[in-house]
Formats: structure tokens, sequence, C-alpha cells
């Protein structure tokens, strides 16, 4: 209670009436600092230190000073917070099985690849009957709701998949989200989209724009603002739907297969899409794709694409997930809407890998809702109108200042051209020269055989990759320093008192020592108080998971996911940073190892291995790595696994599942996985065919079993 009391008033706390201005300055800055503390300890480390009531005892003192002495109400004034950023003002809430996303597909040949790949996987042969099901991609934001005894105890956003927003409240005023349900497992989670219809979007925006507030640009974002909306009484005034379509954590199964789940969800009382129906094979599933999006414009809500499942449940658990999607379903997505509009000027970006990207600024123009005014232009020969191998595009039509170009967006992905019209090209128009030094630094800009980009060659001391580079450090999958943004980075590069010029500078800015504190305090966007939250905000970082320094030492073709499942595969910096010294490239035991992480190629492979071998990026990272307090990788729960901590080959032919499912099981399990044979290997798995290695694990004296003796050990 230490916090009210001093706010209450009512236990001999001097009113703020009797405040002199300083006694009032003083105490705000206690306050605000108090009420920092509690604002992070409630929506980062989801640990609230006191009770909502003295929370908001604080703020009702700091109000009242405020009104009082107008002065001290800063714009960073945590009184101001809650309507400048709604998404910090939400608790976090970490899902117990992961909200994935799902793998796209755009073309009828990608849903064969797609029903090849599951048959390669599972072993099936092309004849054998693979049942899906098909259903629309619904254009809104997904929602996972958890049910205890039928009751709605709890409603979360997706977020990154791991953690997301607790919306219950907000959850609560949707009418097709049923607070109870009768028969329901003991535990349920339900997850689906909310959305908003066409009819209730232009509704809600004429209202809006009658009362003077915001428009939404699409029913997606109109949806996803008035479920995020601090104050469940707007959410409740606005016309959300919700349609269910999958399940996180379950006490028991919701049927074998995922007509009969949908089925069920929709027993207990959800909305499910009635379009949704099972296909025999992909013929059956370009059939309803036709029929979906020829329904598209009539549906009365958006959606861009249609979803296809694997429809047997059982065979779904077989097939597992790839990092961030499911093997076992994916996303046709309808084709991009399109526009036409001027290209001004085209303008080169230097990337943080040293990559110039050529952008196009555009005349302002709405595709499908949005305004897009840049697009990308990919590198010099998409510009000349020729792809990687040399092959015309757009009929060879090169891009140049002043084309009249058609835009299109694909998903989230930045906008693209499509096409040229020559007609309308202006006579003084002439081809574009890309620049053959860098327009940042000056250094040569060259293009390596094989490589469709040009790259910029002064490393480090160009100052636009060094930005990038902290810039890519900083975000949101990285080390995601609250308060240090890109702007900031841009900001603290160019500084003369405490420059940031590479990642480990920000961690030596941050050491509390009062030079610090007086050099960067009274200077624009400073205070004492942003001062000492920023430096608290890296001092919590110090302390990263190994997957997110990885990723964010920002290595060329390293990317989250990649990160992830290296950090997964070495355990700890120490074991990773070990190999990837002592590795060569193409050869030996580290390298074999490091092309047996999943996802890895020879390509990135390379790129790990040159950046620990360049003198001015190893010192970088080992100055950073000095600073910080590096977290080893939680092992996945694999109590009772007889593998866990093992590491096991597989070699020759398996019969009874595909070397890619041996492997991500055997992973699940805790083993580590590796593709060659050495003195730390505790277990070999051997089929008809195997070779070398297994001679390799006999004169090794390592245990060998067959592929039966394996399914055995792990239960199987
Ligand atoms: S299934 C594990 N079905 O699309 C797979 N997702 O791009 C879970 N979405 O995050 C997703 N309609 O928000 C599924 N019928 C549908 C969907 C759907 C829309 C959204 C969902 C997901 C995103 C992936």
């Amino acid at each position: 209670m230490s916090g009210a009391g001093q706010g209450s008033g009512a236990d001999g706390v001097v009113t703020v009436a009797a405040l002199s201005a300083a006694e009032a300055a003083e105490e705000w800055q206690r306050i605000a600092g108090q009420v920092a503390r509690a604002n992070r300890a409630y929506h980062t480390k989801d640990a609230p230190e006191i009770s909502d009531a003295d929370y908001d005892a604080l703020k009702r003192r700091l109000q009242e000073i405020e009104a009082r002495f107008p002065d001290l109400a800063s714009a960073d004034s945590p009184t101001q917070q809650i309507g400048a950023a709604p998404s910090e003002t939400f608790a976090k809430v970490r899902h117990s099985v992961r909200m994935l996303s799902l793998g796209n597909a755009f073309s009828p040949e990608d849903i064969e690849d797609f029903d090849d790949r599951i048959r390669r996987y599972l072993n099936l042969g092309p004849d054998a009957l693979l049942t899906y099901t098909a259903e629309p991609k619904i254009d809104g934001l997904s929602l996972s709701l958890r049910y205890e005894n039928g009751v709605l105890v709890q409603a979360a956003t997706r977020g990154d998949g791991e953690t997301g927003e607790n919306v219950t409240e907000n959850a609560r005023t949707i009418a097709d989200i049923p607070e109870n349900l009768t028969n329901a497992p003991e535990l349920l989670e339900v997850r689906g989209e909310v959305y908003m219809s066409h009819e209730d979007f232009a509704a809600l925006n004429e209202r809006q724009s009658e009362t003077g507030g915001k428009t939404f640009a699409n029913p997606r974002n109109a949806a996803a603002g008035s479920l995020r909306q601090l104050d469940a009484r707007i959410t409740a005034s606005r016309p959300l739907r919700f349609f269910a379509y999958s399940w996180g954590e379950l006490s028991e199964p919701l049927g074998e297969t995922q007509m009969a789940a949908v089925g069920r969800l929709k027993a207990l009382g959800f909305q499910t899409n009635p379009l949704t129906q099972d296909c025999d094979g992909p013929k059956a599933l370009l059939e309803v794709y036709a029929e979906i999006e020829q329904k598209r414009a009539t549906l009365g809500y958006d959606i861009d694409g249609v979803v296809y499942k694997v429809n047997d449940l059982g065979l779904q658990q077989r097939l597992g997930f790839r990092s961030t999607t499911p093997r076992w379903a994916i996303a046709h997505k309808f084709p991009a809407e399109l526009a036409w509009t001027r290209l001004e000027k085209i303008e080169i970006q230097v990337g943080r890998t040293g990559a110039l990207s050529p952008v196009a600024r555009l005349t302002p123009v709405t595709v499908g809702g949005v305004v897009v005014s840049n697009a990308t232009l990919h590198n010099e020969d998409y510009i000349a109108g020729r792809d990687a191998k040399g092959n015309a595009i757009r009929d060879g039509k090169d891009i140049r200042e002043g084309d009249w170009v058609q835009v299109y967006r694909a998903g989230d992905v930045i906008p693209k051209i499509a096409d040229v019209d020559l007609s309308k090209r202006p006579d003084d128009a002439h081809p574009y020269t890309f620049p053959a030094l860098c327009p940042e630094c000056g250094s040569d800009a060259v293009r390596e055989e094989g490589d469709a980009v040009r790259r910029c060659t002064g490393g480090l001391i160009c100052p636009a990759q060094a930005v990038e580079k902290l810039k890519h450090f900083v975000s949101r999958g990285a080390f995601d320093i609250e308060g240090l943004g890109a702007k900031q980075i841009e900001m603290f590069y160019t500084d003369k008192a405490l420059p940031i010029r590479e990642p480990a500078d920000i961690f030596t800015l941050a050491r509390r020592d009062a030079a610090n504190l007086t050099k960067l305090k009274n200077r624009d966007g400073f205070g004492e108080r942003s001062v000492s939250n920023l430096f608290q905000a890296i001092e919590e970082k110090r302390k990263i998971a190994l997957n997110r320094l990885i990723y964010a030492l920002g290595i060329r073709h390293v990317g989250e996911s990649s990160a992830n499942l290296i950090a997964r595969h070495y355990g700890s910096w120490t074991a990773f940073e070990a190999a990837m010294t002592g590795a060569i490239i193409g050869e030996g035991q580290e390298w074999d190892d490091l092309l047996a992480v999943d996802g890895v190629g020879s390509v990135m492979a390379a790129s790990l291995v040159n950046t620990f071998h360049q003198d001015a990026e190893r010192a970088s990272i080992d100055r950073l790595v000095a600073e910080l307090d590096v977290q080893d990788v939680e092992r996945p729960r694999t109590e009772g696994s007889p593998v866990a901590g093992k590491t096991v080959v597989f070699t020759g032919s398996l019969e009874k599942m595909t070397r890619a499912e041996a492997k991500a099981r055997a992973e699940a399990l805790g083993a580590k996985v590796s593709g060659s044979v050495s003195a730390k290997t505790d277990l070999v798995v051997a089929g008809p065919g195997a070779g070398s290695k297994a001679k390799q694990a006999e004169a090794l004296g390592i245990e060998m079993i067959d592929e039966d003796a394996w399914l055995r050990l792990i239960g199987a």
C-alpha cells in the first residue's frame, strides 16, 4: 500500500492545494517514476507489483498535481499515456499453445506442391486418399478464447504468436462470442477471426465522420481498432463478429477430423463459416477456390483467399509445424488488387547488409483501401525488365522516372510494380542508370557473380549500413528496447557526445554514471525521467534470449525463424560461438552440424561462418556479448523422454516415416539431430542401405539401432 498512502490524502498526506511549486515538482517526479515502474511490471513482465487500486490512486494524485501545476503535465507524463499508446496498455497473455500464421500459395502449382510435400512427408503414394478442408480466409484479426468449465475466462489477440494482448472485456461485448457453453470440454480454447461486415463498416465510418471521429481505411482496420480499445464500452458500440475455425489448448479432442471439430464448435454455439467443406485432393480444392472467389463480392465481408487444411487431425499432428506455420495448412491467396499511377522518382536505399535497393516514389494512389506512395523495384535487372536469369519480364519493358506504372499489393507485403504503360511514357524519359558507387558513403557498389543485388563495400564505415544494422538490432524481434527505436538510433548515431555506433555502445551508454545522465538530459525529447526510463529499458535487455541475440546480429540470410532454430540447436552462446569459430566453410564436423539445422542451407551457413571470421565484425560482436547475459535455450518439456539431450544421427532409408518427420519427432523429444557421426554422437538409427556413417559409428563404438527399435524407444 505504500503508493496509495502518498496519494490518498487520508493519512496525513499534504493536500495538493498546500504544496509549493518545488514540492509539487519533487512529488510529481517521484510518483511518475512509481507509475512508470508499475506500468513496466504490469505490461512487460506480466507481474504486477502494486494493486489496481494503488495504481489508480497514484495516477489520481498525479492528475491533481498537474491540474494545479499545469507545467508538470508534459506529453510523456503517465497521465497522458493511455490514449496515446493503446497497444502498450493491455496486459500481456502468454498463449499456452502458440498462435501460428499460415504459409501462402498463389497458384495451382503451389497447391500441387503443397499436396506433394505432405504426401512425401507422410510417405503416402500419389494415389492414396488424402482429404482436405477448404474454407474462406477471413480478413480480420485472430482471437483466442479460453473457456474453463464452459465459462469464458480470457480472450487474447495473436500478438507475436507467443504473447498476445488480454482483450477479455472487449471480447465479451461481441454477440457472436458466447459467455457460457454447455457440454463443452473442461478446458477449451477456441480460435477464430474477429471481423466487421461491409455494411457495418460503412455505417461506422459514416457515424465517425459525422461525429468528427477517426474513420478507417478498411473493415480489417476497423475491426482491429475496435477490438483494441481500452474502454470496452467503445468496443461494445462497434458491430464486431466472430468466426471460429481452430483451437488451442483442449482437455479432450473435439473430433477426429477438422470437419468434425468445426462441427462441434458450431454445436457449442459458435459461428462457423458455412462455405467450409471437405475435398479429396488438389483438383477439388481448386474447384472450391474458384467457387469461393466467385462468391467473394456478395459475401458481405472481406476475405483474402481460401485456407486448405488436412482433414484428419491425427495426420495434422504427425505433420506438425515448421517454426511459425503448420505443414498441414496453407492459405491460397486471391490475386492482388491493382491501380495505375505515375512513378515520380527512383531512389536508392542502402540496407544493413549493404544492398542497394531501388525504391519507386509514386504519386499516391489507393490500392485495395490503402494509400500507396512507394513501391519496391527490387534490383537493377528488375528495372531493366529482366529476371535473375536474364529472361524478359513485363515483355522486356524497362521502368523509367516519369513512367505510368501499375501497382499491386499482395498480402501485407510492400507494394510492387506489375506493368508499365509505354503509350504514356514522356518523350524525355531516359533509361535508368544504376549507381556504381554507394550513394551514402561513396564506396564502390559491386555486384558479385550470381547475386542480383549490388552491394556497398563500405562495411561498418558506411553510415547507412551501420545505422540500419543498429535499427535492426533494436527492432521488435531483436532487442526490442522500449524508447530506442529507429528515430532515436538516427539521433544517437550522429551524436557528438554520446554516439551509438555499434550495438555494444547501447549498453555502455546505459551505465548509469552521472556524466552520461547530464549529457543526455535537456536535449531534444529527453528529460531526466525519459533518460532514466531509457537506461532502465536498456538494462532490462542485458539479459537476452539466445535466439533474439542471433537474430539481432543482422547476419545476412539469418531471419527470425532461422535464428530460433539455430538457437535451439546450439542451446547456448558458448556452444554457438565455439561452433562458428571452429567451422570451416564446406568441410568438417562443425560445418556438417550447422547444415543439419533445419532450414540452414549452405548459403546461410557460409554467411554465419564468414561473419565470425571477419575481424572487425567479430570484434564488434565480442564487445557486445561482453555486455550481455545471454540466456540458454529452454529445452522443450521432455521429462521422461529417453532421448532428451542425446545427439542422434539417422542414416540409410527409413520405412515407417520420412527423414524430415523422424528428425522433427526426435527434436520434439529433446534430442539433437546431427547430419554426421562423431565422438559426440550418442545414437545412430540405421535403416537399410546405411553406409559410411554406420561404419564410423561402429568404429567409434556408438550404439546403433534400427528403425523399429527407435520407434519402440520413443514409444511411437
Ligand atoms: S487457420 C494453425 N483458418 O489467417 C493455423 N486462419 O495468415 C491457424 N485466418 O493468423 C490459422 N481465416 O488470423 C485459419 N479460415 C481460417 C482463417 C485464418 C483467416 C487468419 C488467421 C491467421 C492468418 C494467417
